[in-house]
């Protein structure tokens, strides 16, 4: 195994960034993670603006990649590779981080690795905790929710996933309802702290059915109806009254995820892993009292549990270099599939 030094660039969503990645024994070192954010072009618009978002990333890449470079104190020449995020996301953006890739690789003549961005998210654990293969993941951010089985670099096996809205998104929903401020996650996690789950019965979709896909988009119309059912009996909502709404439903993410999750551990154990693991990645993930259910649901079947750290398990290109390496290590011909693509399901 000869090291390895790859730059990364990310540009899918609403961050600009590009780190620089080492493998060196077997261990993946981050030289540099810059990460330039676009929430306050997008705060405005209530979500983020495609055409917005493309213009950001084509006008800041090179400087982050610069920033990158120097911060690694690596020179373009004495790069191993280049690897960029060529989908799933927005079009603009991904084209955007695909034209810059490109354009260096051809003026250094170094390799070019299209790399899969949910991919670098599944992959992240091998970076950071040093899992082998497979291991059981599950990505809940505010664009993602799926259980995956990592078998390889470029092997993934989707067990399931959400059939609308991913969880983080149906935070953010319900903090809009009782007028908290965005990203949700934190201040409807803090709410529900002060909160009785037991006061609402929430739905926790598709329990009764078999499968370990989830919903989440009943879960905040039902909050919706029951805020507007307090209003309607008594003309507005008290402290206490948004506390209850934010612990209920909370608590049927936490029930609905701990369950799905059970599930899947069940169908990942037939895999007969050698060293079985579950690992979380996604901004949700940073939620305590979820996080404790899932590493409830590994303990109870045996499974080691790890959370990469919240700046690896939100957008990064640190995981995009890695992913780079991981397909350069498995010996994958570089740059054969390197058109940006919108969806692209792993
Ligand atoms: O991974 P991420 O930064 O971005 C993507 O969606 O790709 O995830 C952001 C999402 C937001 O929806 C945010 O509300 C949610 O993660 N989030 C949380 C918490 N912190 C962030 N959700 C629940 N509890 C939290 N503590
Ligand atoms: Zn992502």
């Amino acid at each position: 195994d000869k090291p390895l030094t790859l730059l990364g660039i990310e540009s899918s969503c609403d961050d600009t960034a590009a780190a620089v990645v080492r493998l060196e024994d077997g261990r993946g070192a981050i030289l540099s993670s810059v990460v330039e954010g676009q929430a306050a072009l997008h705060a405005a618009f209530g979500g983020v603006v495609p055409e917005i978002a493309a213009r950001a990333h084509a006008e800041r890449l090179d400087g982050v990649v610069e920033q990158a470079l120097e911060q690694a104190g690596v020179a373009l020449d004495r790069l191993d590779g280049i690897a960029v995020t060529s989908g799933p996301g927005l079009i603009g953006g991904v084209l955007s981080g695909v034209m810059l890739a490109r354009g260096l690789a051809a003026a250094t003549g170094l390799p070019l690795i299209g790399v899969n961005h949910l991919a670098g998210h599944a992959l992240t654990p091998r970076l950071t905790d040093g899992l082998s293969f497979p291991y059981l993941m599950l990505l809940v951010s505010g664009g993602h929710c799926q259980f995956l089985v990592a078998h390889g670099p470029e092997t993934f096996q989707r067990l399931g996933g959400t059939i609308d809205d991913a969880p983080g998104e149906a935070f953010d929903k319900v903090a809009k309802l009782l007028a908290l401020p965005q990203p949700g996650g934190p201040p409807v996690e803090a709410e529900a702290a002060q909160g009785d789950p037991r006061r609402f019965a929430f739905p926790r979709p598709l329990l009764d059915r078999p499968g370990c896909d989830l919903s989440f988009s009943g879960l905040k119309t039902a909050v919706l109806r029951a805020r507007d059912a307090i209003i309607a009996e008594k003309g507005g909502i008290t402290r206490q009254d948004r506390a209850d709404l934010c612990a209920g439903f909370q608590a049927a993410v936490a029930d609905v995820l701990a369950e799905k999750t059970r599930r899947a551990v069940a169908l990942y154990l037939t895999l007969a892993p050698a060293q079985p693991a579950l690992s979380v990645a996604g901004g949700v993930a940073a939620n305590r009292a979820i996080r404790a259910r899932l590493e409830q649901v590994a303990d109870g079947a045996g499974l080691a549990f790890t959370a990469p750290p919240l700046r690896l398990c939100t957008d990064n290109a640190a995981m995009i270099a890695w992913a780079g390496i991981e397909r350069l290590r498995a010996g994958t011909a570089p740059g054969t599939d390197l058109t940006a693509r919108p969806r692209w399901p792993l």
